[in-house]
């Protein structure tokens, strides 16, 4: 037990007390499980030793201010599980201040003040998450990570302008969060090579996606949610054979020519709130697997009867708060059985009396808040609706018998339309001999 416990010790505080410029730390409250909430205050590394466990794998929490680790700083402790340096002002971590830890899997040095990671300084085999975000970090250095197979790496919160080439050696991460930087660029195959599945590069300035740089052949998931990105080309996703999900949500795109998502395997792509106001017919065509798509808050003018070509998995389409002021013929005659149709706040005033011809079946038709002002009686056909909500339109009266009309749909909802004094005695008579739709809290 003693002997570990040494260990630890000599790790942690490292030195050569005579050096004292080189202690890693001295007078802090050391934590670690079991014993989290109390801390003990360690004067020097003498009482650490009587205070830390040596009979179990321990996670250690050191608060206080250690501004710079030395080399050796966390070295041979074999019993360290987990190490939290969160908070501690942070400057500098020398080549080699880690070392000899085979059980250390968990390490943060979240909010400190690093600013660059050098050559060597993680090189661990059994880490698999290392928390490096809200620091100040500049610049990765070659070899900065090596020999780990980790499922979180996250730099998220730094200074990064560009991701170089040749950070990563011998190295697999599943999943890499780098939002909130400042880059835009990722080194050609940068990225290539550690088996990436997840990339998260939200809120940073990318105008592109650059098939160069974004090669990854596993990468299941991208999100480039507010970046800059302008355009996007056909083969764009050329180097992305695996990818499932894409956000770019909060981007520059005005356009969404056809061939970018040409035989992808997106299930679910996310276009809301950028500046598309034309869309090709055939952008999403061939798209079998797609399940979702978004393209929520943008400056559509028109819906295209087209568009979604052999999308036989979609269930879910929403293009609300848009402008496209009328829903054609056969609007969505390309994916009859749906989940979700969204179309609120998007200023539609005319349904085409075959808008919902080869519409089979909707669980949920969003289309409140539009300026719908007249509802043909045969515009339903046979169409099966779970749940139809026209909450806020401009309707002064629904022609016909109600009940009729509304015969496949299960709740029919018909708030805050400006029914005229002859109407609103067969609108409320309808609603209240209806089912009411109560909405579930994350309605
Ligand atoms: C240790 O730190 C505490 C405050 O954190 C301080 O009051 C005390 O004087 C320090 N002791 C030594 C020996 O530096
Ligand atoms: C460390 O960073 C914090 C916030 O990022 C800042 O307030 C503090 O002044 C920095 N400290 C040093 C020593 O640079
Ligand atoms: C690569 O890293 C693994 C640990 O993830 C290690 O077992 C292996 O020896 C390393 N290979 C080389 C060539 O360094
Ligand atoms: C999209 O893929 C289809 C089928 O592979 C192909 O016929 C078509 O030319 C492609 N379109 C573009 C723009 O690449
Ligand atoms: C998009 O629509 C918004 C809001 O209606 C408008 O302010 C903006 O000028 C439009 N942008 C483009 C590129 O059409
Ligand atoms: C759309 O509705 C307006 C007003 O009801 C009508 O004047 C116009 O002809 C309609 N447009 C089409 C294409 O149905
Ligand atoms: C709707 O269903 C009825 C009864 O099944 C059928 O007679 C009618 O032709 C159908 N209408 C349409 C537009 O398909
Ligand atoms: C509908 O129900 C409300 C509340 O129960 C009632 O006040 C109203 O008279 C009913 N209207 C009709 C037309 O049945």
């Amino acid at each position: 037990m003693r002997s570990s416990l040494v260990n630890l010790l000599l790790c942690i505080c490292l030195l050569n007390l005579s050096k004292s410029e080189k202690l890693t730390f001295k007078n802090v409250t050391v934590r670690w499980r079991h014993n989290y909430k109390k801390g003990e205050t360690v004067a020097t590394s003498d009482s650490l030793k009587k205070i830390i466990p040596d009979d179990e794998r321990v996670s250690v929490e050191i608060p206080g201010s250690i501004p710079i680790l030395y080399e050796k700083s966390v070295f041979d402790i074999p019993n360290l599980k987990s190490l939290d340096l969160y908070d501690v002002s942070l400057q500098e971590i020398k080549p080699g201040a880690f070392g000899n830890l085979p059980h250390l899997k968990w390490i943060s040095l979240r909010k400190n003040n690093l600013t660059e990671i050098k050559t060597n300084t993680f090189s661990d085999q059994k880490i698999t998450y290392l928390d490096l975000s809200f620091n100040s970090i500049i610049v990765l250095h070659r070899g900065a990570f090596k020999n780990f197979n980790a499922n979180l790496l996250l730099l998220a919160n730094n200074k990064l302008t560009e991701f170089p080439s040749g950070v990563f050696e011998n190295v697999t991460i599943r999943s890499l969060i780098l939002a909130d930087n400042l880059l835009h660029t990722i080194a050609p195959k940068a990225l290539s090579t550690i088996a990436l599945k997840r990339l998260t590069l939200s809120n940073n300035i990318f105008d592109e996606i650059n098939p160069e740089s974004f090669d990854m052949q596993q990468l299941v998931a991208l999100f480039l949610n507010s970046n800059l990105v302008k355009l996007l080309r056909p083969g764009d996703l050329r180097n992305l054979p695996e990818l499932k999900k894409l956000w770019l949500a909060v981007n520059d795109l005005e356009e969404i020519p056809e061939g970018v998502f040409n035989n992808t395997k997106l299930t679910v792509l996310n276009l809301n709130l950028n500046k598309i106001a034309k869309i090709a017919s055939e952008a999403f065509d061939d798209m079998p697997v797609l399940i979702e798509l978004h393209i929520d808050s943008n400056n559509l003018t028109q819906w295209d009867n087209n568009w979604l070509k052999g999308a036989k998995s979609l269930v879910q389409i929403s293009v609300s708060e848009n402008q496209i002021a009328e829903i054609p013929d056969e609007a969505f005659k390309n994916y009859p059985r749906m989940m979700t149709i969204d179309l609120h706040g998007s200023y539609i005033r005319n349904i085409s009396v075959k808008g919902f011809d080869n519409l089979d079946y909707v669980d949920h038709l969003d289309l409140t808040y539009n300026e719908i002002d007249n509802w043909s009686p045969d515009l339903l056909g046979n169409v099966s609706i779970g749940r139809l909500d026209l909450t806020g339109n401009k309707l002064q009266c629904v022609e016909g018998d109600l009940k009729t009309i509304f015969r496949n749909v299960e709740y029919t909802i018909l708030r805050e339309n400006p029914w005229n004094e002859d109407c609103v005695k067969k609108i409320e008579e309808f609603v209240n001999n209806s089912k009411q739709y109560v909405p579930e809290d994350d309605d």
